[in-house]
């Protein structure tokens, strides 16, 4: 069985759909671990009720970035995971744990990168009157929400749209390709080679295969 360890900040919403999708055999793994730099992240609590270890990390009990991220890593690495998931995880990553991670690492960005990385995504589309918003899975490079795309759904924004509201629909489109990207990467039918994403052993576009509306 294929080993996925999640690493959340928060809500969790994708950890749930991702143990949903486990469970469902949707996707062939078992989440082995869930880490957490938060200790009262909501989402910890769908790993508890699934009995699915939990770990959380005080970045504050650390001298500096990279002492935290090599704690991090000696705790993933206990579980040997086939592939490491950022799932709402808002630390900065050192280039150490990138690297370390090269190529079975992954995050979910809730815009169409290299649109908007960063925070308040959805406050910028609508701020900006984009018609059009949407989410990207990435494998994950040492620059914020960065990194050769995989996948990217789109969503619609509608004139009465605020923050909340697109926000939902965004995560409702992450919740079912989060879990289709990470049986393609577990499956080997994503790989990364030469800077690039490969399906199916056809290069992707810079983009990464489009889901639309
Ligand atoms: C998701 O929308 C994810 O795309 C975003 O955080 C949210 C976490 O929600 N990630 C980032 O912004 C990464 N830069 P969740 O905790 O409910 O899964």
């Amino acid at each position: 069985m294929k080993r996925i360890v999640v690493l959340i900040s928060g809500q969790g919403s994708n950890l749930k759909a991702l143990i949903e999708a486990c469970h469902q055999k949707k996707l062939s793994a078992e989440i082995s671990a869930v880490v957490s730099n938060n200790t009262s992240a909501y989402g910890l609590k769908y790993a508890i009720n699934m009995n699915i270890n939990i770990h959380t990390i005080n970045k504050t009990q650390f001298t500096g970035s990279e002492e935290f991220d090599r704690a991090l890593i000696a705790v993933i690495d206990y579980y040997k995971p086939d592939v490491v998931v950022l799932a709402g995880y808002m630390l900065i990553l050192s280039n150490e744990f990138v690297t370390h991670y090269f190529g079975r690492l992954l995050n979910i960005h809730p815009s169409l990168l290299p649109l908007y990385p960063g925070l308040h995504t959805h406050r910028n589309a609508l701020q900006n009157g984009d018609l059009i918003h949407g989410t990207s899975v990435h494998f994950v490079t040492d620059q914020l929400d960065s990194g050769p795309l995989i996948l990217q759904a789109k969503v619609p924004i509608f004139s009465n749209d605020n923050e909340i509201t697109l926000a939902h629909r965004v995560k409702n489109k992450e919740h079912i390709i989060y879990p289709i990207v990470i049986g393609w990467v577990l499956s080997g039918r994503v790989i990364l080679s030469d800077n690039a994403v490969w399906l199916d052993g056809i290069k992707l576009p810079p983009e990464g295969y489009c889901i639309d509306i």
